[in-house]
Order: C-alpha cells, then sequence, then structure tokens
C-alpha cells in the first residue's frame, strides 16, 4: 500500500481524490460563516473549528485554533527540514453576508452545482480558493513531494476589515517566520488569459450621519422651509467628484504615484476588451476619470463610491415625512502612496467644511488599510510564473486589481515578507454579490497550479 502511494505523482493523487475534495469543499460552504453580523457568531466558530479538522486530517503539524479579541485565526505547519525555504500561506474562512437572499437563484449557504460551477457565498472568496491550498498541501504531503515547509495563516475577520490580525501577526512573528506570503483571493483576466495580481488598493471606509431638525417632520407643513438631510447629503455627495470625475477632496491626490507613460502602454497590452466588460455589466457605457482608460481606472486611480444610502421611509407605499436624519457609506480605494489614515481625516474636514449650516454633519470612520505593490522580480514571481506555463500553457500577465487586502501590507511591514497574489477568480464569480460562484475547472486547475509552484519556487530558491 505505502509502495503504490508513494509510486502515484501528485497530479495522479488530485485526479483519484476530485470528488472527495469537491464534498469538502461543499461542507465548508454550508457553514454561513458571515463575520459581520453577530447572528452568525456560532456558525464563524463552527468554520474554524472545520477547518482544523482538515488540517489535522491533511497531515499538518501544530494545528491550532488561535484565540483573538475577535474572531480566530487558524495556525497549521508542516516543517520538513528547517534548511528549505518556507511558504506561509493566508487565506480566510469568513465570508460576505448574503443579503439580498432572494436575489439568490438557489439559497446562499445551499451549494449547488451548475453548469460545471459551485454556486455559494464564498465559493470563490475565499472558501474555494483559500482550501485549494489545503487540498494541494494534501496531495503533496501525500505523494511525499512537499518541496518545502510551510505554515498557514487563516483568519477569519477578512471581510470586516482584519482587526484583530496585526495584534496576532505582531504577537507570532516567529511563529509565523517565513521566506514569502503565498495567498489566492483575487481575480485573474480569464482562463484564457491567466495573471497574476501585482496591486492591490488601500481601502478608507467612513459612515456619514447629516441631521436636520430634531424629529421627522410633515413634509408638506415644512418642506421647502427645513433643510432635508436627505437632499443635503445627496448634494454634498455630488460635489465631491467634478465633471471629469475627479475627487474634489483638497489634497486627495496629493501623494498618488503617477506611473510613466512606458508603465501605462505595459499595462495596455493586457487583453481586456471594455465592449465585453460594459456589456458583462448591461451598461451602455463606461464611466469613470477622463484621461485614464478602464483598466487604468480600475487598477491604478483612486477611487469614491457610495456603497449604501438611507433615511426617511423606504417601507411599503407612501409616507410624507421631511426626515430627521440620513446616511451614507462611502468607501476610497486607494493606490500607492496614499495612506488611509490621512485619506480618512482628509474626508472628514472636507465633508464637515461643505455641509450648509442648517444641518449636523457626523463622520464615523469604519476599517482602513493599505494600498500594495508586490514585485515582478521575485523567485516567487518567477516560480509562478512557470507553474502557470505548466499548468495553463500560458504565461501569466502582471494586472493591478481594485479590490483590497489590507493584511498584504501588514505583512511587509511586519513580518518583511512580500507576498505573491496567486488568484484563480475570474469576474463572472460575482464575489460579495448574489449567485456567487466559482469554477469546479478553476478550483482543480488551481490546485494543480499551487502544487506545481512549490515544485518551482523550492528548485528556484536554492
Ligand atoms: N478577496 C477580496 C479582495 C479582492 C477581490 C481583491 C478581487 C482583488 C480582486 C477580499 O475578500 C475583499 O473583499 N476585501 C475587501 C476589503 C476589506 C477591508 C473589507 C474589499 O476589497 O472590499
Ligand atoms: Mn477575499
Ligand atoms: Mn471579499
Amino acid at each position: 500500500m505505502k509502495e503504490s502511494l508513494e509510486a502515484l505523482s501528485t497530479k495522479e493523487y488530485l485526479d483519484n481524490n476530485k470528488d472527495r475534495f469537491l464534498q469538502e469543499l461543499m461542507d465548508l460552504l454550508r457553514i454561513p460563516s458571515v463575520s459581520a453580523d453577530p447572528a452568525f457568531k456560532g456558525d464563524v466558530l463552527r468554520a474554524a473549528e472545520w477547518m482544523k479538522e482538515k488540517f489535522e486530517a491533511a497531515g499538518a503539524d501544530n494545528v491550532e485554533v488561535c484565540e483573538t479579541a475577535g474572531y480566530p485565526v487558524i495556525y497549521a505547519d508542516k516543517i520538513i527540514d528547517p534548511s528549505l525555504p518556507t511558504v506561509l500561506v493566508y487565506g480566510h474562512y469568513d465570508v460576505q453576508p448574503s443579503d439580498p437572499d432572494e436575489l439568490w437563484d438557489s439559497p446562499a449557504f445551499e451549494p449547488v452545482i451548475k453548469n460545471d460551477r459551485i454556486y455559494a457565498r464564498g465559493s470563490s472568496d475565499d472558501k474555494g480558493q483559500m482550501y485549494m491550498h489545503v487540498k494541494a498541501f494534501e496531495a503533496m504531503l501525500a505523494t511525499d513531494s512537499l518541496p518545502c515547509n510551510i505554515k498557514f495563516c487563516i483568519e477569519g475577520e477578512e471581510e470586516v476589515g482584519s482587526d484583530n490580525l496585526e495584534t496576532f501577526i505582531r504577537a507570532n512573528k516567529e511563529r509565523l517566520a517565513a521566506d514569502m506570503v503565498l495567498i489566492s483571493d483575487t481575480s485573474m483576466l480569464s482562463n484564457e488569459n491567466p495573471s497574476i495580481t501585482v496591486g492591490l488598493k488601500g481601502l478608507s471606509y467612513v459612515e456619514v450621519e447629516v441631521t436636520g431638525p430634531n424629529r421627522d417632520l410633515h413634509s408638506g407643513t415644512y418642506g421647502g422651509g427645513v433643510a432635508n438631510p436627505i437632499n443635503t447629503l445627496c448634494q454634498m455627495i455630488a460635489s465631491l467628484k467634478d465633471d471629469k470625475n475627479r475627487i474634489t477632496i483638497p489634497g486627495f491626490y496629493d501623494k498618488v504615484v503617477e506611473l510613466t507613460q512606458a508603465e501605462r502602454a505595459e499595462m495596455a497590452k493586457a487583453p481586456f476588451s471594455e465592449e465585453h466588460f460594459a456589456k458583462e455589466l448591461d451598461v451602455e457605457e463606461v464611466a469613470g476619470e477622463d484621461g485614464f482608460t478602464t483598466l487604468e481606472r480600475l487598477g491604478i486611480r483612486p477611487t469614491l463610491d457610495v456603497n449604501g444610502i438611507w433615511g426617511g421611509y423606504t417601507g411599503e407605499g407612501s409616507k410624507t415625512v421631511l426626515p430627521s436624519k440620513a446616511y451614507a457609506k462611502i468607501s476610497m480605494r486607494l493606490v500607492p502612496n496614499q495612506d488611509y489614515r490621512e485619506i480618512t481625516e482628509l474626508f472628514t474636514n472636507h465633508f464637515k467644511s461643505i455641509a450648509p449650516k442648517s444641518v449636523k454633519v457626523e463622520v464615523r470612520p469604519h476599517h482602513g488599510g493599505m494600498p500594495a505593490v508586490t514585485p515582478t522580480d521575485s523567485v516567487a514571481f518567477q516560480a509562478a510564473t512557470a507553474a502557470f506555463e505548466e499548468a495553463w500553457g500560458k504565461k501569466p500577465i502582471p494586472t493591478r486589481d481594485g479590490g483590497s487586502i489590507p493584511i498584504v501590507s501588514l505583512f511587509e511591514d511586519v513580518l518583511g515578507l512580500q507576498a505573491l497574489l496567486m488568484g484563480f477568480g475570474l469576474d463572472q464569480d460575482a464575489i460579495h454579490s448574489p449567485n456567487e460562484s466559482y469554477g469546479l475547472f478553476n478550483y482543480y486547475k488551481g490546485i494543480e497550479t499551487i502544487s506545481l509552484f512549490y515544485k518551482h519556487y523550492a528548485s528556484m530558491k536554492k
């Protein structure tokens, strides 16, 4: 038995265990580990315990569900030889809320397979992508082909800003010491054009509250004579961008690193169809900052978006009311070298300064994070390129993404480690949206690519 196992290649092992790998992911997807909503606390904790069991079953050592001030971090490792390189794998087991639930074709936490895709909240972001690493690890270990040391750090608060992870990594510097961080929590251009993310945006997220009169009023008796905070809020928000779609907050662009013409020309080589992009989203035309292409707007320019806005009467039918309060949640996506703390302060000062005397304004910062750019001249990048060439028959293209993973810059600052963002998601996965899904092709191909990455990394790193 032992002999036949050793004779098995990692690829054969993956093929032989395909169905089980999928069933396990579906089990994980059935746990609604929504970190944003306290109602799911028990489920988030259950997902952490589930991960622990799977790490143990895969053959990891030192598996621990590590307490934090919030949801636990799962640590696991396999040190085969301290003189070999060590890869730290990061991922997250928490997911976004599933709402609006009525827009899902099947319940968010009852995974189903349709058209070779697995539909469920977290299937792509990030349970599917994170679990590929556990399975690649299992396959390498079982076939005696793990070529370097592995450490896992899987958190449960990524979708709410990773508030307690910084404390955890600061307190566990030794335990997390490694040569690089490997993360699959981003997307690729397409399955025909695999890519590696080399840039992520930073984030400043704030909530604003605008108060007009001290109570809700009759909109006929008072309307026209008292500022309506919803109208005022809308005017204030509209003024945050000019007619060129540039953000009007003074100082907002001061630290933005502009790309050179050569860098922009390089970026423009990525196979991207603006027409296809617009069509996928059912919009007549794209929109954004003047003077930049869609890829540039998404990847290298800072942005400001209202994520939610509410106030007054939103129930059935009509109620004639001039509300006392209006609210909005606003995100600003940042690029190197913008600091989210500074931007939050600039926003707060500006937003208060543009408020008319007829209302009071409060700005409450939520979470934030720094942008990150990862090198393309590293051994990790070269190893990933070789892995993609072997598994996909194509050289991966470096791209910059509009999403944020705030912990990436902290790994660099606290542990001195560069990350490699080897994501296997696609835009069609609809992460954070109803009907999130993940291609089975990507799940299996990803596991294979990850295994190949280790092979190349270990041999190149020598
Ligand atoms: N996996 C995403 C980030 C991502 C998605 C990066 C697609 C690149 C491409 C991550 O789970 C996420 O959603 N991050 C949040 C930030 C966080 C502070 C809430 C985000 O980008 O909104
Ligand atoms: Mn994610
Ligand atoms: Mn996410």
